[in-house]
Protein backbone atom coordinates (compact mmCIF):
# COMPACT_ATOMS: atom_id res chain seq x y z
CA UNK A 1 0.00 0.00 0.00
CA UNK A 2 2.73 2.12 1.50
CA UNK A 3 4.80 1.71 -2.02
CA UNK A 4 1.90 2.54 -4.48
CA UNK A 5 1.21 5.36 -2.83
CA UNK A 6 4.67 6.76 -3.41
CA UNK A 7 4.81 5.84 -6.81
CA UNK A 8 1.84 8.09 -7.05
CA UNK A 9 3.53 10.87 -5.60
CA UNK A 10 6.67 10.11 -8.02
CA UNK A 11 3.90 10.25 -10.92
CA UNK A 12 2.12 13.34 -9.88
CA UNK A 13 5.45 15.12 -9.34
CA UNK A 14 6.57 14.15 -13.35
CA UNK A 15 3.31 15.14 -14.34
CA UNK A 16 3.84 18.88 -12.13
CA UNK A 17 6.91 19.19 -13.91
CA UNK A 18 5.55 18.38 -17.60
CA UNK A 19 3.13 20.97 -16.97
CA UNK A 20 5.73 23.55 -15.64
CA UNK A 21 7.70 22.50 -18.87
CA UNK A 22 4.74 23.56 -20.88
CA UNK A 23 4.25 26.62 -19.31
CA UNK A 24 7.66 27.26 -20.08
CA UNK A 25 7.67 26.71 -23.72
CA UNK A 26 4.25 28.62 -24.27
CA UNK A 27 5.30 31.62 -22.52
CA UNK A 28 8.17 31.64 -24.93
CA UNK A 29 5.78 31.51 -27.63
CA UNK A 30 3.69 34.38 -26.48
CA UNK A 31 6.36 36.43 -25.49
CA UNK A 32 7.57 36.39 -29.49
CA UNK A 33 4.25 36.86 -30.79
CA UNK A 34 4.15 39.81 -28.44
CA UNK A 35 7.19 41.07 -29.84
CA UNK A 36 6.15 40.48 -33.30
CA UNK A 37 3.26 42.71 -32.85
CA UNK A 38 4.93 45.09 -31.57
CA UNK A 39 6.47 45.92 -34.69
CA UNK A 40 5.45 49.02 -36.36
CA UNK A 41 3.15 47.84 -39.53
CA UNK A 42 1.66 50.25 -42.06
CA UNK A 43 -2.30 49.95 -43.12
CA UNK A 44 -1.87 47.60 -46.19
CA UNK A 45 -3.48 50.26 -47.94
CA UNK A 46 -0.56 52.57 -48.11
CA UNK A 47 1.42 49.96 -50.32
CA UNK A 48 -0.34 51.29 -52.64
CA UNK A 49 0.19 55.42 -52.97
CA UNK A 50 2.42 56.16 -55.48
CA UNK A 51 5.67 58.01 -55.02
CA UNK A 52 5.58 61.06 -57.28
CA UNK A 53 8.99 61.71 -57.13
CA UNK A 54 10.17 58.19 -57.62
CA UNK A 55 14.24 58.19 -58.94
CA UNK A 56 13.44 62.70 -58.82
CA UNK A 57 17.74 63.21 -57.72
CA UNK A 58 16.70 66.41 -56.85
CA UNK A 59 13.78 65.79 -54.66
CA UNK A 60 16.07 63.36 -52.72
CA UNK A 61 18.26 66.27 -52.37
CA UNK A 62 15.88 68.20 -50.86
CA UNK A 63 15.39 65.02 -48.60
CA UNK A 64 18.76 64.84 -47.72
CA UNK A 65 18.15 68.47 -45.96
CA UNK A 66 15.44 67.61 -44.35
CA UNK A 67 16.38 64.51 -42.57
CA UNK A 68 19.79 66.49 -41.07
CA UNK A 69 17.22 69.26 -39.91
CA UNK A 70 14.83 67.03 -38.51
CA UNK A 71 15.29 63.53 -38.39
CA UNK A 72 19.07 62.98 -37.58
CA UNK A 73 19.10 63.93 -33.96
CA UNK A 74 16.96 60.48 -33.95
CA UNK A 75 18.14 58.34 -36.53
CA UNK A 76 21.39 59.12 -37.27
CA UNK A 77 23.58 60.86 -39.60
CA UNK A 78 23.64 57.52 -41.28
CA UNK A 79 20.76 56.14 -40.92
CA UNK A 80 21.75 53.53 -38.44
CA UNK A 81 19.11 55.07 -35.32
CA UNK A 82 22.01 56.49 -33.57
CA UNK A 83 21.07 59.63 -33.03
CA UNK A 84 21.86 61.31 -29.40
CA UNK A 85 18.68 61.76 -29.18
CA UNK A 86 17.81 58.54 -29.56
CA UNK A 87 20.16 56.49 -27.19
CA UNK A 88 17.36 56.55 -24.27
CA UNK A 89 14.02 56.09 -26.65
CA UNK A 90 12.29 53.03 -26.31
CA UNK A 91 11.78 51.62 -28.63
CA UNK A 92 15.01 52.95 -30.34
CA UNK A 93 14.77 55.09 -33.66
CA UNK A 94 14.53 52.63 -36.73
CA UNK A 95 17.45 51.56 -38.27
CA UNK A 96 17.33 53.00 -42.17
CA UNK A 97 20.37 50.36 -43.12
CA UNK A 98 17.97 47.20 -42.94
CA UNK A 99 16.34 45.00 -44.62
CA UNK A 100 12.81 45.39 -42.77
CA UNK A 101 13.00 48.89 -43.36
CA UNK A 102 14.18 48.91 -47.16
CA UNK A 103 12.38 45.84 -48.70
CA UNK A 104 8.77 48.32 -47.16
CA UNK A 105 7.30 50.27 -49.75
CA UNK A 106 7.69 53.76 -50.36
CA UNK A 107 4.40 54.20 -49.85
CA UNK A 108 4.81 52.21 -46.21
CA UNK A 109 7.37 54.66 -45.24
CA UNK A 110 5.44 58.15 -46.43
CA UNK A 111 2.05 56.68 -44.06
CA UNK A 112 4.71 56.28 -41.33
CA UNK A 113 6.21 59.63 -41.67
CA UNK A 114 2.73 61.39 -42.03
CA UNK A 115 1.22 59.53 -39.08
CA UNK A 116 4.45 59.49 -36.71
CA UNK A 117 4.06 56.41 -33.87
CA UNK A 118 5.06 57.34 -30.38
CA UNK A 119 7.67 58.89 -29.35
CA UNK A 120 8.71 59.53 -33.09
CA UNK A 121 5.89 62.98 -34.13
CA UNK A 122 3.21 62.70 -36.76
CA UNK A 123 4.42 64.92 -39.43
CA UNK A 124 1.49 65.49 -41.58
CA UNK A 125 0.96 69.25 -40.63
CA UNK A 126 4.49 70.17 -40.29
CA UNK A 127 5.58 68.88 -43.21
CA UNK A 128 3.91 68.75 -47.00
CA UNK A 129 2.97 65.72 -48.76
CA UNK A 130 6.26 66.71 -50.93
CA UNK A 131 7.92 67.00 -48.42
CA UNK A 132 7.59 63.59 -46.73
CA UNK A 133 7.75 61.95 -50.00
CA UNK A 134 11.45 63.81 -50.46
CA UNK A 135 12.08 62.05 -47.40
CA UNK A 136 11.15 58.68 -48.84
CA UNK A 137 13.45 59.07 -51.37
CA UNK A 138 16.14 59.85 -48.86
CA UNK A 139 15.96 57.08 -46.60
CA UNK A 140 16.52 54.93 -49.94
CA UNK A 141 20.22 56.20 -49.78
CA UNK A 142 20.69 54.15 -46.86
CA UNK A 143 20.25 51.30 -48.60
CA UNK A 144 23.56 49.43 -48.29
C1 LIG B 1 12.29 61.91 -31.38
C2 LIG B 1 13.07 61.01 -32.17
C3 LIG B 1 12.68 60.83 -33.63
C4 LIG B 1 12.69 61.78 -34.63
C5 LIG B 1 13.06 63.25 -34.51
C6 LIG B 1 12.30 61.08 -35.83
N1 LIG B 1 12.05 59.76 -35.57
FE1 LIG B 1 11.53 58.33 -36.93
N2 LIG B 1 11.38 56.96 -35.46
C7 LIG B 1 11.68 57.20 -34.13
C8 LIG B 1 11.42 55.99 -33.39
C9 LIG B 1 11.62 55.81 -31.89
C10 LIG B 1 10.96 55.02 -34.31
C11 LIG B 1 10.53 53.58 -34.01
C12 LIG B 1 9.06 53.57 -33.71
C13 LIG B 1 8.55 52.17 -33.52
O1 LIG B 1 9.04 51.24 -34.17
O2 LIG B 1 7.62 51.99 -32.74
C14 LIG B 1 10.96 55.68 -35.60
C15 LIG B 1 10.57 55.07 -36.78
C16 LIG B 1 10.59 55.66 -38.02
C17 LIG B 1 10.16 55.03 -39.24
C18 LIG B 1 9.54 53.65 -39.35
C19 LIG B 1 10.55 52.57 -39.50
C20 LIG B 1 9.89 51.20 -39.47
O3 LIG B 1 9.92 50.57 -38.43
O4 LIG B 1 9.33 50.80 -40.48
C21 LIG B 1 10.35 55.92 -40.24
C22 LIG B 1 10.07 55.72 -41.72
C23 LIG B 1 10.89 57.12 -39.65
N3 LIG B 1 11.03 56.93 -38.29
C24 LIG B 1 11.22 58.26 -40.35
C25 LIG B 1 11.55 59.46 -39.74
C26 LIG B 1 11.79 60.68 -40.49
C27 LIG B 1 11.75 60.81 -42.00
C28 LIG B 1 12.03 61.65 -39.55
C29 LIG B 1 12.28 63.14 -39.78
C30 LIG B 1 11.21 63.85 -40.47
C31 LIG B 1 11.98 61.02 -38.25
N4 LIG B 1 11.70 59.70 -38.41
C32 LIG B 1 12.21 61.68 -37.06
C33 LIG B 1 12.14 58.37 -33.57
C34 LIG B 1 12.27 59.57 -34.24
Amino acid sequence: MKKSIRFNNQKQGTRIAFVFALLFVLGGVQNNLFAQSNQWIAPAGADSYNNPYKGDEKATKAGKKLYTQMCVICHGNKGKGDGMAGMTLKPRPANFTKDDIQKQSDGALFWKITEGKAPMAAYKDVLSEEQRWQLVNYLRTFDK
